[in-house]
Formats: C-alpha cells, sequence, structure tokens
C-alpha cells in the first residue's frame, strides 16, 4: 500500500517525484477517450523505469500462444490491444544536453489529474549535469469533443541561464510491447510524411491489418509571440520529428502546442487516412489548445451530469469513488459496438486491453444508469455480432447444434486465454452474457432487444449447457462435470454450484423469452427458429427437463449451498487465521497449495446469491455470506464489492463499508502492489455497485427503481445520479432522510425501504 497521492475531491495530485513511484503514477493519471488511451508517460526523454502505452481502441495483434505443453483446443494466439506509435513526445535538448527527469536534480514535481475537466498537468522544475535549470509545464488530454485527437501545451522556461533549447515534437512508432509472447514488434511501417508544422507516420499491425496513420501539428512560442524559425525535418523507421533550435532567455516561456491524431482503418477507408488526419489536426488546430480544453471541460461536465457521485463528510472516499467513474467513462463511452472494455482500460498491458466476462458481470449496471441506453446495448451488440466466434468456440471444445460458447478472453469473438482451466473450463462467462441480457431488460424494458437479438444469443447459450451437462446414472440426476467456478483457486471441480445454477437459469430464461418474442413478434420467431433451426419443443422440453433434474451441491449440517463436490473434505482454516505473511496466497503459496486449500479467491457462491438474490430468504443469504465469506481471501479486485453488496443487505454496515474501502482506492493507494500494470477498470464498476447498490440498496423491481439506504457511519450524506427510462434522477441520502429530485420531464416512481411514492418531472420528495 502507498499513499502518496494528495487528497483533493476534484483531482488526483502527486507532489515530489520518487522514480519507485513512476509506473504507478503512469497508470493512475491515464488519460482517455474511449477511442484512443494514454499512460501518464512523460513528453520529454525519460530513461528511467517506464512503462510507455498509448493505445488505439479496437486495434490488436495477435500474438502467437506461449505454452509449455500445447494441448488441443488452445487457442493458437492471444489477442492484445497493442502499444501504438507515440504521439506525446517532445524531445528537449537544453545546450547539447537531453532533459531527463531520471538524470536531473528536481527541485519541485508534481502531477494532477483533473477529472472535473478531463486533463492532467505536470509541473516540474530541474537543473540538468551542466546545472542548467527549467521549469516546465505540460498540460495535455485525449479529446472527448474529437475523439481522434489529442492535444498537449508544453512549456519550457530557463531559469539560471541563456542559451539554446531545441523542442524536437515528433510521432515515434517504434514501439513495443512489454508483453509480447515472442519479442516481436507488431507494425510495420507503411509511410511516413512531413509537412510544414508537422507530419505523420502511417502504420499497419503485422498479421491483422489494422492501418493507424499518427500525426501531429505543432506550433511554438516564445515569450507569448509564434516562433516562425523553420524546423529540420528528422526521418527514421516508424519516426518523424520536426527539431526546431530556439535561443533562450532566462525567465522567458517557451511554449510547444502540440495536436495529435490517431486514425485508423477501423473507422476510415485505408486510402483516406492520411488526408482525413491531416483534416483533423488542420480543424483541432485552428480551434487551438484553449478551446479544446474548454470543450474539454464542457463535454466532462455533461458527464459528471449524469453520473457524478458526492459524498459529503469524507474527502478521501470522494476522491476514489470520482477517479473510479472518471476511469470508466475515459474508457469506454460506448458509441461504438466494436469496442469494449478491458479489466485495465487503456491503462496497462495487462489482460491485453481484451474483453473478459467483468463487463457483462459488473460494468453493466454502471453504464445502465449513468449513461445513454444505447451505451449498455452497444455493449450487448458487441457480443451479439461475435454469436458466429462463439458457435466456433463451442465447436473448438466439440460441441456442436447451434452451442454458442463466449469466450473468457478475446477481443474478436475467439477465445484467447491459453490456460486449461479457465479456456475449457471456467465456464460460467457464457451465463454473464446471458444474465446481461436480463438485466438491460429488466432496466430499460426495451424487450425489442430480445426479438430482434436477445433471443438468438439466449438459444446459442442454452444450447450449450444443455449440452455440456451430463446425465449421472448413479445419482439419476444432472451434473456438470470439470468445471473452474470464479473461484480460479480450484479447477477442474464437479458441480460448481454457481455454474450449475446459471446454466439452469439461463435455460429457464431462455425458455421465458421464447413465450415473450412468440407474443411480441410472431413472424420474426419464426424466422428466427428457422434460421436457427431450432425445434422449439423438443429443444425446450430438454431445457426443462435439465433444470428440473439438476443436481446442485448442498451441505445439509451447515445449510447452506456448497460451491462445489467435495468442498467440506477441504481442510477449513478461515482466513483470519492465516498469517499475514503468507497473504495474498498467489504471490506466497506454490499453486498446488493454493489449489488444495479452501481458500476462495472471488465471490463464487455468493456470485449467484447477488444475481439471482430474490430467490433466496434472507437467512439463506446471510448462511451462505457467513460461511464463505470468512473463506475469502478477496485475491481478484471483482470480489469485495459483492461482498459489500450482500453485507450491506444483510445490515452489516460495518464489513460493507470496509469492503467499499477496499476497492474505492485500490489504485490510487495500490493496495495489491500492482497498479503499475494498469488500474482495475472493471472493478471500479463494483465500486459503483458498492454505492449504488450496497449502501443506497437500489434494485429494479417490477419496472420500479426501490432502494434500502444507509448511511455509511463517517459520511453526512451520499447522494447521486441516475437514469431511469426517461427520467434522470438525484438520490441524496443524508442523516435527515432520503431526498429523491427528478432533475428530468419524465416522471417517475421509486419504492423506498418498500414505501412507494411518486416524484413528478422536475420536482423533488423527501422521504
Ligand atoms: C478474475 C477473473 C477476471 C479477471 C479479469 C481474474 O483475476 O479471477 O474473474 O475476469 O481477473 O479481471
Amino acid at each position: 500500500m502507498k499513499d502518496y497521492i494528495k487528497i483533493d475531491e476534484w483531482k488526483i495530485i502527486e507532489e515530489g517525484f520518487d522514480p519507485n513511484h513512476n509506473k504507478v503514477s503512469e497508470s493512475i493519471f491515464s488519460l482517455g477517450n474511449g477511442r484512443m488511451g494514454q499512460r501518464a508517460n512523460f513528453e520529454e526523454a525519460y530513461s528511467g523505469e517506464t512503462l510507455q502505452g498509448n493505445y488505439v481502441a479496437g486495434v490488436y495483434y495477435n500474438d502467437k500462444t506461449r505454452v509449455g505443453w500445447w494441448k488441443n483446443g488452445y487457442p493458437e494466439y492471444f489477442s492484445k490491444v497493442i502499444n501504438a506509435a507515440n504521439w506525446i513526445g517532445i524531445d528537449v535538448v537544453i545546450d547539447g544536453v537531453q532533459l531527463d527527469l531520471a538524470k536531473c536534480e528536481i527541485s519541485s514535481f508534481r502531477r494532477e489529474l483533473n477529472m472535473q475537466e478531463g486533463y492532467l498537468k505536470r509541473n516540474f522544475t530541474a537543473k540538468n549535469t551542466a546545472g542548467k535549470e527549467v521549469e516546465v509545464e505540460s498540460i495535455r488530454f485525449c479529446s472527448m469533443v474529437d475523439d481522434e485527437a489529442g492535444a498537449i501545451k508544453y512549456t519550457i522556461t530557463p531559469k539560471n541561464f541563456s542559451g539554446s533549447i531545441t523542442a524536437t515534437p515528433f510521432i515515434d512508432g517504434d514501439v513495443v510491447n512489454q508483453d509480447a509472447n515472442y519479442d516481436e514488434k507488431f507494425w510495420d511501417e507503411i509511410g511516413k510524411e512531413s509537412f510544414t508544422n508537422g507530419g505523420l507516420v502511417h502504420l499497419k499491425t503485422k498479421k491483422t491489418g489494422f492501418d493507424v496513420v499518427t500525426g501531429m501539428l505543432y506550433s511554438i512560442t516564445q515569450n507569448d509571440s509564434i516562433v516562425t524559425a523553420s524546423a529540420e525535418s528528422i526521418e527514421k523507421e516508424k519516426y518523424i520529428g520536426a527539431k526546431v533550435v530556439l535561443q533562450a532567455q532566462q525567465g522567458e516561456a517557451i511554449t510547444v502546442y502540440k495536436y495529435a491524431a490517431n486514425l485508423s482503418s477501423q473507422n476510415h477507408p485505408v486510402e483516406q487516412l492520411a488526408a482525413k488526419l491531416k483534416e483533423t489536426l488542420d480543424r483541432v488546430s485552428k480551434k487551438g489548445f484553449d478551446t479544446m480544453l474548454s470543450e474539454q471541460a464542457n463535454a466532462w461536465a455533461a458527464k459528471w451530469k449524469h453520473n457524478d457521485i458526492i459524498i459529503e463528510g469524507d474527502a478521501s472516499a470522494q476522491q476514489g469513488i470520482r477517479f473510479n467513474i472518471f476511469q470508466l467513462n475515459q474508457t469506454y463511452t460506448g458509441q461504438d459496438d466494436r469496442l469494449n472494455i478491458g479489466p485495465k482500460g487503456f491503462t496497462g498491458e495487462k489482460y491485453g486491453g481484451v474483453t473478459y466476462w467483468d463487463t457483462e458481470a459488473y460494468c453493466v449496471p454502471f453504464y445502465l444508469s449513468t449513461a445513454e441506453q444505447q451505451v449498455t446495448k452497444n455493449l450487448l451488440l458487441y457480443r451479439y455480432k461475435q454469436l458466429p466466434q462463439a458457435y466456433e468456440n463451442a465447436a473448438m471444445l466439440g460441441f456442436g447444434n447451434g452451442a454458442a460458447l463466449y469466450p473468457m478472453v478475446s477481443i474478436n469473438g475467439l477465445e484467447c486465454h491459453n490456460e486449461w482451466e479457465i479456456t475449457f473450463e471456467e465456464l460460467h462467462r457464457n451465463g454473464a452474457m446471458a444474465y446481461a441480457i436480463y438485466n438491460y431488460v429488466r432496466y430499460t424494458a426495451d424487450e425489442s432487444y430480445l426479438v430482434d437479438f436477445g433471443l438468438e444469443v439466449l438459444i446459442g447459450i442454452a444450447r450449450f449447457w444443455s449440452q455440456r451437462v451430463s446425465w449421472s446414472e448413479a445419482k439419476q440426476q444432472y451434473v456438470m462435470l470439470g468445471i473452474t467456478g470464479p473461484n480460479e483457486y480450484e479447477n477442474n471441480v464437479n458441480n460448481n454450484w454457481y455454474t450449475n445454477t446459471l446454466a439452469c437459469w439461463c435455460m429457464q430464461y431462455t425458455t421465458e423469452v421464447i413465450e415473450k418474442v412468440k407474443g411480441l413478434d410472431e413472424a420474426k420467431y419464426k424466422a428466427l427458429i428457422a434460421k436457427l433451426n431450432f425445434n422449439e419443443q423438443d429443444e425446450t422440453n430438454k431445457f426443462i427437463h435439465i433444470i428440473e433434474n439438476m443436481y446442485f451441491p448442498y451441505d445439509e449440517k451447515h445449510r447452506v449451498f456448497m460451491q462445489q463436490d467435495g468442498y467440506l473434505d477441504k481442510e477449513q482454516i478461515l482466513v483470519k487465521d492465516l498469517p499475514a505473511s503468507d497473504r495474498p496466497l498467489n504471490q506466497k503459496w506454490s499453486w498446488d497449495r493454493i489449489l488444495r486449500s479452501c481458500f476462495i479467491k472471488q465471490a463464487d457462491v455468493l456470485q449467484g446469491i447477488y444475481f439471482f438474490e430474490d430467490q433466496y430468504d434472507i437467512e439463506t443469504i446471510r448462511r451462505n455470506y457467513d460461511f464463505y465469506e470468512p473463506r475469502t481471501v478477496h485475491e481478484s479486485s471483482l470480489s469485495p464489492c459483492l461482498h459489500a453488496i450482500i453485507a450491506a443487505k444483510l445490515g452489516d454496515e460495518a464489513r460493507a463499508y470496509e469492503f467499499y474501502l477496499r476497492t474505492a482506492r485500490l489504485d490510487l493507494d495500490d493496495y495489491n502492489n500492482d497498479t503499475e500494470d494498469g488500474c482495475h477498470i472493471t472493478s471500479m464498476a463494483g465500486t459503483w455497485m458498492t454505492v449504488v447498490e450496497g449502501f443506497a440498496g437500489m434494485r429494479v423491481h417490477d419496472g420500479k427503481l426501490s432502494f434500502r439506504p444507509f448511511l455509511p457511519g463517517k459520511w453526512q450524506s451520499f447522494s447521486f445520479n441516475i437514469g431511469f427510462r426517461g427520467a434522470l434522477l438525484n438520490i441524496k441520502v443524508s442523516k435527515k432522510g432520503v431526498l429523491v429530485k427528478n432533475l428530468s420531464d419524465t416522471e417517475a416512481t421509486i419504492l423506498v425501504d418498500d414505501k412507494q411514492s411518486p416524484v413528478k418531472a422536475n420536482s423533488e420528495v423527501y422521504i
């Protein structure tokens, strides 16, 4: 755990430079706009420890799988969103010595991420080995308005000398991924061009063939006047730069304005990329840095209007929750159904920037409540469009007849994960896809989604489960063998309760949706079953037979669902009795020891209880929570939030708050000592869920929002904005009660502690 980030309600601030924190800060201070993302690397050279990261959403490389022992069914490659051309670079040379903070004496350093307005600012004063001291301020952002563009204002002031300063703004595509499986470079150069005050580099990914043109336009002012000195063009492989030599006067500021853009063949015809890039650069540079920055602030103000959470009385919690919301909005804006949310977003290489079940299970609730309906719909369409690949994944594992298996890890729909216990066994991800459809329709009432897309996906998933279960003669019941549940600390188990439950629920929901769709649009239904060759009677009978005859492990003594067969054969030790020096287990214990232990990585039975809580009475929930939580080590960042929500439901407010603290500042305080790899973006949605579903107890019941709020002891109040079926509501929970403001023209009806209240358009009620 680190605590060097200063507390501020709207800003993330680092003061003083510690090279040991640099990679962590590069993650925390990352910028993004859904279309491109950028770690907080320095503009000028830095020879110390750094992880370079410039990402273009949706542009990936199929990195050939590397495993010790090949198993049939393994995917050939792991797709990863790769490091793209560096667009932020500005090389600075002072009287012949390159500015490099790793080689300077630094007398002041400050990084500030302004979450309210969406920009990163860095200030430092540094003296180089020749004793020349400069003061630098850089401000940059990835534009939310022009989402293929970014802008930088980089100001350098000589403090104790007059002399030559050379500034070379550049674009450098000669980049690597630190996690490349074979140390390959993933880009080929297609071309480059230098033009007046700028240039571009045209790169193409090997194998996947994405063309990306990255370019820049710059201007320089000295003491507020435009510098007209001509630049020397520098061209190297995958690189263009413009070297400008300036005579600097002590105390007089030199400012480089750099406008950059990344355009990819995903969004433009290849032959137009360069021309479109120039148009973009022209347009944004004509707006100018200040106008772009104020547009950025307005764009962020509009976002905050929909999704801010205000916590009174706890600045640290306030900073934490805003940081989570900010990063989620930087990662996914929902405008493009080909894009999704990597567990680390654009903040690092870990997890390859590709899509996990995290999106459906953890991120969907956040976007449902805080963004336009289309944003979540696009997340669902992403999976709908990958249905053909889901059939292929299922076929790879030997399933057929329209069985669909969504991948655990993927960007193009084909499974990429290459650990057998996950690729072949961690099948619950398939159910999360179905659950997200259910969640979306429950929240939005958009039943047309079921007709046009949802049912097709559900039939594929239900068919998969119906083929994956097997009939046990011994039990005279269906069983599911060889499974890894969400608890990855045990593999190849039989009858993982969560997976069995989810599988049956998927088949049940599919049968219900069949009836619904038939009623909504019989013609479309008929066309769909013809397309899928779906034999309604036989197949739904099979689903129902499985649902009615499924085996679910249960322990009579503890009266809890058993995580899987044989779980109680394990030595039952509680996490509180583990020596602190053994934690985290995944860093301290051998893998076999973890597998043999009873310790649970993340919510497993409790994941099912969270999804299907209405099916269980409160005492059942309590018994399972009391049994499993003390055995859970929460070594996935996805775990504490679900425990917080269930603890809140059970009235254990102290525990709920304790879990909240573990997630809200997970990255800001680097709790798990891994933020240098990137921030835990998907678990940030879990933090939001903790406040809204945990502390405010928000649920959707019978088409209405209901709340069962409590106020964490340390807080004076908390409030949040959510959208629901056309209404925009602000819910404020304070010691006095619950104030609900309807900020829209649409009337809403809500329930607070089971009491129904209409909230008229543009009015408020106090409960
Ligand atoms: C968790 C998975 C999760 C993945 C990406 C793993 O540690 O066990 O459930 O999908 O991280 O966040």
